[in-house]
Protein backbone atom coordinates (compact mmCIF):
# COMPACT_ATOMS: atom_id res chain seq x y z
CA UNK A 1 0.00 0.00 0.00
CA UNK A 2 2.48 2.59 1.17
CA UNK A 3 5.65 3.48 -1.13
CA UNK A 4 8.35 1.14 0.58
CA UNK A 5 11.91 1.97 0.38
CA UNK A 6 15.06 -0.55 0.07
CA UNK A 7 16.10 -0.21 3.66
CA UNK A 8 18.97 -1.13 6.12
CA UNK A 9 17.83 -3.78 8.65
CA UNK A 10 19.43 -2.62 12.32
CA UNK A 11 20.21 -5.16 14.90
CA UNK A 12 17.57 -4.72 17.33
CA UNK A 13 20.46 -3.65 19.76
CA UNK A 14 21.10 -0.38 17.71
CA UNK A 15 17.51 0.19 17.45
CA UNK A 16 16.80 -0.07 20.68
CA UNK A 17 19.45 2.12 21.68
CA UNK A 18 18.32 4.68 19.16
CA UNK A 19 15.09 4.61 20.66
CA UNK A 20 16.45 5.70 23.69
CA UNK A 21 17.94 8.73 22.64
CA UNK A 22 14.91 10.03 21.03
CA UNK A 23 12.58 10.21 23.94
CA UNK A 24 8.76 8.34 23.66
CA UNK A 25 7.79 6.09 21.35
CA UNK A 26 4.07 5.19 21.50
CA UNK A 27 4.07 2.48 18.79
CA UNK A 28 5.03 -0.56 21.19
CA UNK A 29 6.59 -2.22 18.69
CA UNK A 30 9.86 -0.60 18.39
CA UNK A 31 10.57 -0.81 14.70
CA UNK A 32 10.38 0.78 11.99
CA UNK A 33 7.56 1.02 8.91
CA UNK A 34 6.71 -1.93 8.49
CA UNK A 35 3.84 -4.42 7.36
CA UNK A 36 0.55 -2.46 6.21
CA UNK A 37 0.23 0.13 8.76
CA UNK A 38 1.32 3.56 7.95
CA UNK A 39 4.38 4.64 10.49
CA UNK A 40 4.69 8.51 10.99
CA UNK A 41 7.25 9.37 13.11
CA UNK A 42 6.08 12.81 14.90
CA UNK A 43 8.37 15.36 16.66
CA UNK A 44 7.17 17.09 19.04
CA UNK A 45 7.95 20.52 20.64
CA UNK A 46 7.16 19.80 23.84
CA UNK A 47 4.82 20.09 26.60
CA UNK A 48 4.61 24.00 27.20
CA UNK A 49 1.60 25.07 27.08
CA UNK A 50 -1.92 23.85 27.02
CA UNK A 51 -2.30 24.23 23.76
CA UNK A 52 0.72 22.14 23.12
CA UNK A 53 -0.78 19.38 24.93
CA UNK A 54 -3.92 19.54 23.39
CA UNK A 55 -2.27 19.16 20.24
CA UNK A 56 -0.37 16.11 21.22
CA UNK A 57 -3.67 14.98 21.63
CA UNK A 58 -4.86 15.33 19.04
CA UNK A 59 -2.35 14.06 17.24
CA UNK A 60 -2.19 10.89 19.37
CA UNK A 61 -6.21 10.32 19.49
CA UNK A 62 -6.52 11.21 15.46
CA UNK A 63 -3.44 8.31 14.55
CA UNK A 64 -5.01 6.17 16.64
CA UNK A 65 -8.52 6.35 15.05
CA UNK A 66 -7.01 6.47 11.57
CA UNK A 67 -5.01 2.93 12.09
CA UNK A 68 -1.95 4.79 11.98
CA UNK A 69 1.19 3.70 14.08
CA UNK A 70 2.36 7.13 15.51
CA UNK A 71 6.01 7.15 16.61
CA UNK A 72 5.81 10.16 19.55
CA UNK A 73 9.69 12.10 20.38
CA UNK A 74 8.88 14.85 22.86
CA UNK A 75 12.03 17.49 22.09
CA UNK A 76 11.59 18.78 25.60
CA UNK A 77 11.61 22.56 24.30
CA UNK A 78 15.33 20.99 22.20
CA UNK A 79 16.32 21.82 18.57
CA UNK A 80 19.07 19.37 18.78
CA UNK A 81 16.62 16.90 20.54
CA UNK A 82 14.26 17.60 17.81
CA UNK A 83 17.10 16.89 14.60
CA UNK A 84 18.21 13.61 16.73
CA UNK A 85 14.42 12.49 16.39
CA UNK A 86 14.16 13.01 12.80
CA UNK A 87 17.33 11.35 12.16
CA UNK A 88 16.46 8.15 14.06
CA UNK A 89 12.94 8.20 11.95
CA UNK A 90 14.92 8.27 8.87
CA UNK A 91 17.21 5.40 10.28
CA UNK A 92 13.58 3.53 11.29
CA UNK A 93 12.39 4.38 8.00
CA UNK A 94 9.46 5.42 9.05
CA UNK A 95 6.49 5.87 6.23
CA UNK A 96 6.64 9.44 7.22
CA UNK A 97 8.12 12.22 9.27
CA UNK A 98 6.07 15.13 10.69
CA UNK A 99 7.51 17.74 13.22
CA UNK A 100 6.53 20.81 14.59
CA UNK A 101 9.73 23.11 14.56
CA UNK A 102 11.00 24.76 17.90
CA UNK A 103 12.58 27.09 16.01
CA UNK A 104 12.27 28.45 12.16
CA UNK A 105 16.11 28.48 10.99
CA UNK A 106 18.46 25.37 10.94
CA UNK A 107 16.68 22.56 9.50
CA UNK A 108 18.02 22.49 6.16
CA UNK A 109 20.53 19.41 6.62
CA UNK A 110 18.50 17.30 8.36
CA UNK A 111 15.43 17.35 5.91
CA UNK A 112 18.02 17.41 3.30
CA UNK A 113 18.87 13.88 5.13
CA UNK A 114 15.38 12.54 5.08
CA UNK A 115 14.64 14.15 1.23
CA UNK A 116 18.09 11.77 0.29
CA UNK A 117 16.30 8.69 1.94
CA UNK A 118 12.88 9.62 0.13
CA UNK A 119 10.54 9.87 3.38
CA UNK A 120 8.27 12.46 2.94
CA UNK A 121 8.03 15.73 5.54
CA UNK A 122 4.88 17.33 6.86
CA UNK A 123 5.54 20.40 8.91
CA UNK A 124 2.59 21.07 11.80
CA UNK A 125 1.56 23.87 13.24
CA UNK A 126 4.87 26.20 12.47
CA UNK A 127 7.20 27.07 9.61
CA UNK A 128 10.64 27.00 9.09
CA UNK A 129 12.29 29.51 7.26
CA UNK A 130 14.08 27.30 4.70
CA UNK A 131 14.31 28.93 0.90
CA UNK A 132 14.10 25.27 -0.29
CA UNK A 133 10.80 24.12 -0.38
CA UNK A 134 11.18 20.46 -1.44
CA UNK A 135 12.45 19.50 1.86
CA UNK A 136 9.06 18.94 2.86
CA UNK A 137 5.56 18.32 1.35
CA UNK A 138 3.16 20.54 3.23
CA UNK A 139 2.88 22.65 6.15
CA UNK A 140 -0.49 22.11 8.24
CA UNK A 141 -1.31 25.00 10.77
CA UNK A 142 -2.21 29.07 11.69
CA UNK A 143 -1.18 32.06 10.32
CA UNK A 144 0.75 33.73 12.83
CA UNK A 145 1.28 37.07 11.89
CA UNK A 146 -2.89 36.93 10.91
CA UNK A 147 -3.57 36.42 14.53
CA UNK A 148 -1.13 38.77 16.19
CA UNK A 149 -2.94 41.73 13.25
CA UNK A 150 -6.11 40.17 15.00
CA UNK A 151 -5.13 40.80 18.19
CA UNK A 152 -3.94 44.27 17.78
CA UNK A 153 -6.63 46.07 15.27
CA UNK A 154 -9.13 44.67 18.57
CA UNK A 155 -6.82 46.91 20.15
CA UNK A 156 -7.14 50.08 18.06
CA UNK A 157 -10.77 49.87 17.87
CA UNK A 158 -11.07 49.38 21.39
CA UNK A 159 -9.10 52.25 22.30
CA UNK A 160 -10.45 54.51 19.46
CA UNK A 161 -12.21 57.11 21.56
CA UNK A 162 -9.38 56.92 23.97
CA UNK A 163 -6.36 59.98 23.61
CA UNK A 164 -3.40 57.62 25.07
CA UNK A 165 -0.88 57.43 25.17
CA UNK A 166 -1.65 53.43 25.75
CA UNK A 167 0.87 51.42 27.35
CA UNK A 168 2.00 48.45 25.84
CA UNK A 169 3.98 45.21 27.57
CA UNK A 170 4.69 42.58 25.50
CA UNK A 171 4.74 38.54 26.59
CA UNK A 172 6.70 36.84 23.87
CA UNK A 173 7.09 33.33 23.19
CA UNK A 174 9.58 31.46 22.58
CA UNK A 175 12.74 32.71 20.69
CA UNK A 176 12.92 32.01 17.51
CA UNK A 177 9.92 30.39 17.21
CA UNK A 178 7.29 30.91 14.46
CA UNK A 179 4.56 32.38 16.45
CA UNK A 180 6.83 34.59 18.46
CA UNK A 181 7.70 36.30 15.63
CA UNK A 182 4.97 36.24 13.73
CA UNK A 183 2.35 37.00 16.51
CA UNK A 184 4.89 39.87 17.07
CA UNK A 185 5.29 41.38 13.76
CA UNK A 186 1.33 40.95 13.07
CA UNK A 187 0.64 42.95 16.07
CA UNK A 188 3.32 45.64 15.72
CA UNK A 189 2.23 46.46 12.11
CA UNK A 190 -2.06 47.02 13.45
CA UNK A 191 -0.71 49.61 16.30
CA UNK A 192 1.88 50.84 14.33
CA UNK A 193 -0.73 53.67 12.12
CA UNK A 194 -1.44 55.77 15.66
CA UNK A 195 1.39 56.88 17.49
CA UNK A 196 -0.60 56.84 20.60
CA UNK A 197 0.05 52.82 21.14
CA UNK A 198 3.38 52.43 22.55
CA UNK A 199 5.34 48.80 23.23
CA UNK A 200 7.60 49.90 27.05
CA UNK A 201 8.42 46.84 27.61
CA UNK A 202 8.43 43.43 25.66
CA UNK A 203 10.56 40.51 26.45
CA UNK A 204 10.07 36.38 25.92
CA UNK A 205 7.88 34.40 28.33
CA UNK A 206 9.20 31.18 26.74
CA UNK A 207 5.57 30.64 26.08
CA UNK A 208 4.71 29.30 30.06
CA UNK A 209 2.70 30.17 32.71
CA UNK A 210 5.81 30.78 35.36
CA UNK A 211 7.87 32.63 32.83
CA UNK A 212 4.74 34.72 32.01
CA UNK A 213 3.81 35.52 35.98
CA UNK A 214 8.37 35.87 36.69
CA UNK A 215 8.73 39.00 33.58
CA UNK A 216 4.89 40.37 34.19
CA UNK A 217 6.62 40.65 37.86
CA UNK A 218 9.22 42.43 36.33
CA UNK A 219 7.77 44.73 34.19
CA UNK A 220 5.28 45.61 37.05
CA UNK A 221 7.83 46.47 38.71
CA UNK A 222 9.74 48.89 36.42
CA UNK A 223 6.33 49.88 34.97
CA UNK A 224 3.97 51.56 36.96
CA UNK A 225 1.73 52.81 34.23
CA UNK A 226 0.98 49.42 31.73
CA UNK A 227 -2.43 49.90 30.09
CA UNK A 228 -2.10 46.86 28.27
CA UNK A 229 -0.36 43.66 28.29
CA UNK A 230 0.04 41.45 24.74
CA UNK A 231 0.66 37.74 25.68
CA UNK A 232 1.69 35.62 22.76
CA UNK A 233 -0.28 32.87 24.38
CA UNK A 234 -2.90 31.91 27.01
CA UNK A 235 -0.76 30.35 29.26
CA UNK A 236 1.76 33.20 29.28
CA UNK A 237 -1.49 35.35 30.13
CA UNK A 238 -2.51 33.37 33.17
CA UNK A 239 0.69 33.23 34.67
CA UNK A 240 1.06 37.71 34.17
CA UNK A 241 -2.71 37.32 35.65
CA UNK A 242 -1.43 35.93 38.95
CA UNK A 243 1.53 38.69 39.21
CA UNK A 244 -1.04 41.02 38.33
CA UNK A 245 -3.24 40.35 41.15
CA UNK A 246 -0.93 39.94 43.40
CA UNK A 247 0.53 43.11 42.52
CA UNK A 248 -2.98 44.71 43.93
CA UNK A 249 -4.67 45.24 40.19
CA UNK A 250 -7.48 43.61 38.83
CA UNK A 251 -6.89 42.00 35.47
CA UNK A 252 -8.91 42.88 32.34
CA UNK A 253 -9.73 45.92 33.99
CA UNK A 254 -6.54 48.08 35.44
CA UNK A 255 -4.42 46.38 32.66
CA UNK A 256 -6.43 45.36 29.65
CA UNK A 257 -5.36 41.49 28.37
CA UNK A 258 -4.68 40.12 25.26
CA UNK A 259 -3.84 36.72 24.35
CA UNK A 260 -3.53 33.68 21.85
CA UNK A 261 -5.18 30.55 21.61
CA UNK A 262 -8.38 30.01 23.21
CA UNK A 263 -7.61 26.99 25.61
CA UNK A 264 -9.73 26.11 28.06
CA UNK A 265 -8.36 27.85 31.43
CA UNK A 266 -7.92 31.13 29.09
CA UNK A 267 -11.47 30.74 27.70
CA UNK A 268 -12.13 30.61 31.33
CA UNK A 269 -10.58 33.89 32.54
CA UNK A 270 -11.77 36.01 29.51
CA UNK A 271 -15.47 34.84 30.73
CA UNK A 272 -14.38 35.99 33.77
CA UNK A 273 -13.24 39.13 32.44
CA UNK A 274 -9.84 38.66 33.44
CA UNK A 275 -8.93 38.51 29.73
CA UNK A 276 -10.33 40.92 27.63
CA UNK A 277 -9.74 39.41 24.00
CA UNK A 278 -8.34 35.98 22.81
CA UNK A 279 -7.47 35.30 19.36
CA UNK A 280 -7.93 31.33 18.37
CA UNK A 281 -5.01 28.82 17.23
CA UNK A 282 -6.25 25.50 17.14
CA UNK A 283 -4.04 22.78 18.10
CA UNK A 284 -6.44 20.13 16.67
CA UNK A 285 -4.01 19.20 13.70
CA UNK A 286 -4.30 16.04 14.21
CA UNK A 287 -7.49 14.51 11.61
CA UNK A 288 -5.81 16.26 8.59
CA UNK A 289 -2.07 15.58 9.44
CA UNK A 290 -3.49 11.93 9.20
CA UNK A 291 -5.10 12.48 5.72
CA UNK A 292 -1.82 14.61 4.60
CA UNK A 293 0.29 11.85 5.74
CA UNK A 294 -1.52 9.02 4.03
CA UNK A 295 -1.84 11.15 0.60
CA UNK A 296 1.77 11.29 0.45
CA UNK A 297 2.76 7.92 1.74
CA UNK A 298 0.71 6.88 -1.15
CA UNK A 299 2.87 9.04 -3.83
CA UNK A 300 -0.34 11.55 -4.10
CA UNK A 301 -0.34 15.23 -4.37
CA UNK A 302 -1.03 17.55 -1.31
CA UNK A 303 -1.69 21.22 -0.89
CA UNK A 304 1.55 22.69 0.14
CA UNK A 305 0.07 25.18 2.63
CA UNK A 306 -3.11 23.97 4.81
CA UNK A 307 -4.23 26.87 6.35
CA UNK A 308 -5.94 26.81 9.69
CA UNK A 309 -9.48 28.19 10.14
CA UNK A 310 -9.75 30.34 13.07
CA UNK A 311 -12.06 33.03 14.90
CA UNK A 312 -11.76 35.44 17.83
CA UNK A 313 -13.48 35.37 21.38
CA UNK A 314 -14.67 38.36 23.50
CA UNK A 315 -15.72 37.47 27.26
CA UNK A 316 -19.60 37.13 26.36
CA UNK A 317 -18.51 34.63 22.77
CA UNK A 318 -16.25 32.72 25.80
CA UNK A 319 -19.49 32.34 28.01
CA UNK A 320 -21.30 30.71 24.86
CA UNK A 321 -19.12 28.40 23.39
CA UNK A 322 -17.12 27.14 27.18
CA UNK A 323 -19.57 24.17 27.55
CA UNK A 324 -18.76 22.37 24.41
CA UNK A 325 -15.38 23.46 24.39
CA UNK A 326 -13.12 20.43 23.54
CA UNK A 327 -9.63 21.61 25.03
O1 LIG B 1 3.02 26.96 17.90
C1 LIG B 1 1.85 27.20 18.59
C2 LIG B 1 2.15 27.84 19.91
O2 LIG B 1 3.00 27.02 20.67
C3 LIG B 1 0.96 28.06 20.81
O3 LIG B 1 0.26 29.21 20.52
C4 LIG B 1 1.63 28.14 22.13
O4 LIG B 1 0.76 28.05 23.23
C5 LIG B 1 2.50 26.94 22.00
O5 LIG B 1 3.39 26.77 22.95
Amino acid sequence: MFRKRAGVLLTAALLVSVLGACGDDDSGDGGGGGGDKLTIGFAQVGAESGWRTANTKSIQESAKAAGVELKFSDAQGKQENQIKAIRSFITQRVDVIAFSPVVESGWDTVLKEAKDAEIPVILTDRAIDSTDESLYESFIGSDFVLEGKKAGEWLVEDEKDEPGPVNIVELQGTPGAAPANDRKAGFADAIKADPKFKIIASQTGQFTRTDGKQVMETFLKSHPDIDVLYAHNDDMGLGAIEAIEAAGKTPGKDIKIITVDAVKDGMTALSEGKINFIVECSPLLGPQLMDLAKTVADGGTVDKRVLTEETTFTPEQAKEVLPERKY
